[in-house]
């Protein structure tokens, strides 16, 4: 799915660039960051680690590309997850039976009813941090 790559690279402006002040009236401040609730939610949650990239990319991609069938945390409760038989990616014995590059594999390959995703490696790599992220939750 290559057509999905200018999509997040749209996300990534829209995440870090804003419309410079027509009027000169105000420059953009540090604390412009920390507006808005999807701002807020992508801190609280996403993975804090600097292996995955941005933090508001990742979870973007997450609830673009994978909330609909595994849920906004990951226990596959998703509008579409009972269709897909999405699994619960948050249980233990989920968690300690894969290893991180297993994930990433069936991320980048697919898996039964799982589409593969072609998506940047430092975002796979997030999805990742960020479905480890989830375990027990
Ligand atoms: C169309 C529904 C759907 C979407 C969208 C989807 N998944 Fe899945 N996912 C599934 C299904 C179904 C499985 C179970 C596959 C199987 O075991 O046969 C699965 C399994 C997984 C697994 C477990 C693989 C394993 O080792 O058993 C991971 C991790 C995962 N998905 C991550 C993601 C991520 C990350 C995204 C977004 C980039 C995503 N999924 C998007 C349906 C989906």
């Amino acid at each position: 799915m290559r057509a999905l790559a200018p999509i997040v690279v749209a996300l990534l402006a829209a995440a870090c660039h804003r419309a410079p002040p027509s009027d000169g009236l105000r420059e953009w401040s540090a604390d412009d960051h920390d507006r808005g609730p999807d701002d807020q939610r992508a801190a609280q949650q996403g993975p804090k680690g600097d292996a995955g990239g941005p933090a508001v990319i990742i979870e973007a991609t997450w609830r673009t590309q994978c909330a609909a069938c595994h849920g906004a945390i990951g226990k596959g409760d998703g509008p579409q997850g009972p269709m897909f038989k999405a699994p619960d990616l948050t249980r233990e014995e989920f968690q300690s039976s894969v290893k991180d590059a297993e994930i990433a594999a069936v991320i980048t390959n697919g898996k039964g009813r799982m589409p593969k995703f072609d998506l940047p490696e430092p975002v796979v790599a997030g999805l990742v941090a960020r479905i480890r992220a989830s375990r027990g939750r």
